[in-house]
């Protein structure tokens, strides 16, 4: 819109009268998420559901069955530990990392019906699992929303709990999940995992920052290779981070690289 001219020192209106700022679409409020009511169920709870437990063991297996990487209870432990070491970090409240670790546990867990749309399944499922556990609607709803949004053909980061999870699961590159023994027989997915000997998560809440850092064996994979597969997981990387108000990084063999 035109603006009026303004006398000198004085803000600028537009021929409304309105100020720059006063033209402004407000800031979306942002709505708290729903959990001030705690269920106080823990993630070892969850752990130890016996649906829970059968639905990643059959993931994992049924994975296996067409030529995927390890997606058992080491991944599910492992994204579950790095979401909660993500928030807890960064100072969120202590819920809010349990909840993340909650959902890095069951981000998988839809694998079993199916690998597409594996993300919608294990929310829609895990609804009935959390509600068995005695979770409240809000509690779930934070959950589902990250579950359902972990994957980068169709998430998004919605909440800091899925946040966490994008990063912790994109974070869990190594060559303890390859299954193919035979070298000969690796595809890239394998080559990549197989080449990287060492991959931390690096969570720095004064600088802002969350850093892959990776030891890759260049012998095995390049870096080059590296990037070909996981450049669309790490724009979603970048975007999570932003969510959560940090930078997202790389860093390979010592050198950073994003
Ligand atoms: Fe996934
Ligand atoms: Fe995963």
């Amino acid at each position: 819109m035109r603006e009026a001219a303004a006398a000198p020192g004085e803000e600028p209106v537009d021929p409304l009268g309105r100020t720059v700022k006063e033209t402004q679409p407000p800031e979306p409020a942002k709505t708290p998420e729903p959990i001030e009511e705690s269920s106080g169920i823990s993630v070892k709870e969850v752990q130890e559901h016996e649906g829970i437990r059968t639905f990643i063991a059959l993931a994992d297996r049924y994975l296996g069955e067409i030529g995927y990487t390890e997606h058992g209870f080491r991944h599910a432990g492992l994204v579950s530990n790095i979401s909660f070491n993500i928030l807890k970090r960064l100072d969120f409240p202590d819920r809010v990392a349990e909840l993340g670790a909650i959902a890095g546990y069951l981000h998988d867990l839809g694998n079993f019906v199916s690998r597409t749309m594996h993300s919608q399944t294990g929310a829609a499922i895990s609804y009935d699992l959390l509600k068995d556990l005695g979770m409240t609607y809000g509690e779930i709803g934070v959950i589902l929303a990250a579950i359902g949004n972990h994957e980068e053909e169709f998430g998004h980061p919605v909440n800091p709990a899925g946040a966490a999870v994008i990063v912790a699961d994109k974070s869990d590159v190594h060559r303890s999940r390859v299954r193919e023994k035979d070298m000969a027989a690796f595809d890239i997915h394998d080559r990549v995992n197989h080449a990287v000997e060492h991959s931390f998560l690096r969570v720095d809440a004064e600088a802002r920052t969350l850093t892959l850092e990776l030891a890759i064996d260049t012998e095995l994979a390049g870096v080059m290779e590296y990037f070909e597969i996981f450049l669309s997981r790490m724009v979603m990387c970048r975007r999570a981070a932003e969510f959560l108000e940090c930078k997202f990084k790389i860093d390979i063999n010592g050198s950073q690289l994003l």
